[in-house]
């Protein structure tokens, strides 16, 4: 169990939200949210139904809710079906077709804005450009853009045609690309000649036709390139096209794909504690259920926001709010291409200036290095725009909390701090903001109709302010539904049989006296740099590969901005470093060699090396030995069970 906990509990700070803010409420007053709760607890399915309903605009209603007789494959509204891009778009033309869907801000600050219609029209074009190439419901198609209009068409697109989309993060490395495109079995791959970061242009195609080059591609029968930067390209004539060629003269529109609300709409890869990144599917109808409603309860969406989620799509956070949760509502979005940093790092607070934005959801790794980069420029901007703020990824520290709550929101926003995961589509727990009170730290209460708790290693739900494992009780509609190619992973890991048949979510929590749920980090070896979820399976898989290596251990230390930072236990296959030169330039090699085969992301942070890892008698590391030596920490607990005790004293030290 995390240590946090004690600093986390001194937390006593309670902001109730403005009565303002309360009249306007989607949910209003905890009455309001408790009825939801209530009319859940009586008959869940039911409930699920009516917002299904409700939310949904269905081609052919559904007459069965919840199928659990396969459990833990569950299906939800199985018999109904509707096209996820006819309600993102087609839904909004006959009432706000001239609305902004999107403002895109360019890494050099050009804007473009883009209308519901014009959306519609080019969503329809790209798809007619897809069925063009054969590409039908069911295919796969992996998206290696940057934020872009044309990445949230892409997307669109293949949700329109029933083609499941597979979104790969600008930032991964071609093997990684090479890796998910093998494992979906993708037959065509979306992506531009280059993208602009910081002013700087990073080619993408390279990385493409590295991927290709590698094996287990050869279902890849295209390669759509959108061309975003007129930089030199290697072209195979074979399967290359250009988006603005493939796109000429073709109709805009397209009569959508009608599919079964189980149809899978996207697999989106994430590391898991062991092996190879697994592909989590999730569902049309579900997922798009959980994606509206949370914008309506927890962004309090309203017609007249301007709504700005900060995410990639590259991740779930910008698929269920940048791709489909905003543009279902028919909500008007900024998305924007380049860093926060750059030109400065003010930029975030010069585009909310600019746009009017109402509600901006971030991650407290972007709001720690902002607060450290300039605390003070928020100041210097208008923000008197914004009504809502968010956050996500990990645990928000009560100090960026504060900050985040006083210097951006002015004390004037409340802020939902979202607990939710790439396996559950949408928020699970978070603020419902016109309803209940904030606490600086904690996602505070389920998601009417979530059935949150916290479990002991028996699968017993534990009170008292007990922490324990997270997990839902229930299976709700936006859940993942398998891993893509391996029921077996997808039942072991989220369903073993201890947890009596809930939902592990893989963290852990405890709740406090009013309830609230406080997220303590994970439990399983998985890291968070940055807020993106790192396994250190994959990591030292990669160490492994490298010809200097014998072995490694990679584990996380706190770190002041990324939240954690990459610590690599190196034995290497020669002797270890005696100095410090040495040491340094391996090391170098090494932090590369990482960087390359997995993505930038990935590079460790440092790197130590020694004649052995700390391994118990059976040969298992042990890695919480090594988490405290990565910290500094005193090796306090009990070392009788390791087999080498004094390579602990080795691995204390950083070489340098
Ligand atoms: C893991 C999921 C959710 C979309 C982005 C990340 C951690 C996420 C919070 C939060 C504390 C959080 C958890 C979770 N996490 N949000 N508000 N407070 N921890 O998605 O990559 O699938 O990661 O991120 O550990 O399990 P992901």
């Amino acid at each position: 169990m995390p240590t946090s906990i004690k600093s986390v509990l001194q937390e006593t700070r309670v902001f109730q939200p403005a009565n303002a803010f309360v009249e306007q409420a989607n949910i209003s007053g905890m009455a309001a949210y408790q009825a939801l709760c209530s009319e859940a607890a009586q008959n869940y399915e039911e409930y699920w139904a009516r917002l299904a309903r409700e939310h949904i605009v269905w081609h052919k209603p559904f007459n069965t809710v919840l199928d659990e007789s396969r459990a833990p494959f569950y299906e939800w509204f199985a018999d109904g079906e509707l096209n996820v891009s006819y309600n993102c778009l087609d839904k909004h033309l006959a009432t706000q077709p001239e609305k902004t869907a999107l403002i895109f801000e360019a890494d050099d600050s050009q804007v473009i804005k883009i209308s519901y219609r014009e959306l519609h029209a080019r969503v329809c074009q790209f798809a007619n450009a897809l069925k063009s190439r054969n590409i039908q419901k069911g295919d796969r198609v992996v998206i290696y853009m940057p934020m872009s209009i044309e990445v949230v068409i892409a997307m669109q697109a293949c949700a329109r045609i029933g083609a499941i989309h597979s979104v790969v993060f600008g930032g991964f490395s071609s093997r990684s690309l090479n890796e998910r495109i093998e494992n979906a079995q993708a037959c065509a791959v979306i992506t531009a000649d280059a993208q602009f970061r910081g002013g700087k242009m990073m080619p993408l195609k390279p990385a493409v036709d590295e991927a290709l080059s590698m094996g287990g591609c050869d279902a890849v029968h295209s390669v759509i390139v959108y061309k975003r930067a007129g930089n030199d390209v290697q072209w195979n004539a074979k399967h290359d096209l250009w988006w603005h060629d493939l796109i000429d003269g073709l109709p805009c529109t397209c009569e959508p794909e009608w599919v079964g609300a189980e149809h899978p709409l996207f697999i989106l890869y994430t590391s898991g504690s062991t092996g190879k990144p697994k592909g989590v599917q999730h569902s049309s109808g579900g997922y798009l259920l959980g994606t509206m409603v949370s914008m309506q309860w927890v962004f309090d969406y309203k017609p007249t926001d301007i709504f700005w989620c900060t995410a990639d799509v590259g991740w779930v956070t910008g698929h269920s709010y940048v791709a489909y949760g905003p543009l279902a509502m028919g909500a008007t979005q900024v998305i924007f291409e380049g860093v926060p940093t750059w030109p400065d790092a003010g930029r975030f607070w010069k585009m909310i200036q600019d746009h009017q934005v109402t509600t901006f959801y971030t991650a407290p790794t972007a709001i720690r290095s902002l607060i450290k980069l300039g605390g003070e420029l928020p100041k210097q901007y208008n923000l008197s725009s914004l009504r809502l703020l968010g956050s996500v990824g990990e645990p928000i520290n009560p100090d960026a909390w504060m900050w985040y709550y006083t210097v951006v929101g002015q004390s004037r926003c409340p802020i939902v701090d979202t607990w939710w995961q790439t396996e559950t589509g949408c928020h699970m727990i978070a603020p419902l903001p016109g309803a209940m009170a904030t606490k600086p730290g904690s996602c505070t209460l389920p998601l009417p109709g979530i059935m949150a708790a916290i479990v002991n290693e028996a699968g017993d739900e534990v009170h008292d302010q007990h922490g324990g494992f997270l997990v839902i009780k229930r299976s709700f509609p936006s859940q993942i539904r398998t891993i893509w190619g391996n029921d077996e992973r997808y039942r072991k890991g989220y369903f073993p049989e201890e947890m009596k048949g809930a939902y592990l979510a893989g963290d852990s929590a405890h709740r406090d006296e009013d309830g609230y749920f406080w997220i303590l980090g994970r439990i399983d070896d998985v890291l968070k740099v940055s807020g993106h979820r790192l396994g250190t399976m994959e990591i030292e898989s990669a160490l492994a590969s490298n010809s200097l290596v014998a072995e490694a251990a990679v584990v996380g230390k706190p770190h002041e901005i990324k939240g954690e930072a990459i610590v690599v236990f190196v034995v290497l296959k020669g002797s270890r470093p005696k100095d410090a030169a040495t040491a340094k330039q391996i090391s170098e090699i090494l932090r590369e060699w990482v960087s390359k085969e997995l993505g930038p992301i990935a590079k460790p942070d440092e790197i130590r090396f020694g004649d052995n890892l700390p391994k118990t008698r059976s040969g298992k590391i042990m890695r919480r030995l090594l988490r405290a030596l990565a910290k500094g920490e005193e090796i306090t607990q009990d070392i009788s069970t390791l087999e080498n005790p004094a390579i602990l004293e080795q691995l204390k030290h950083v070489i340098q």
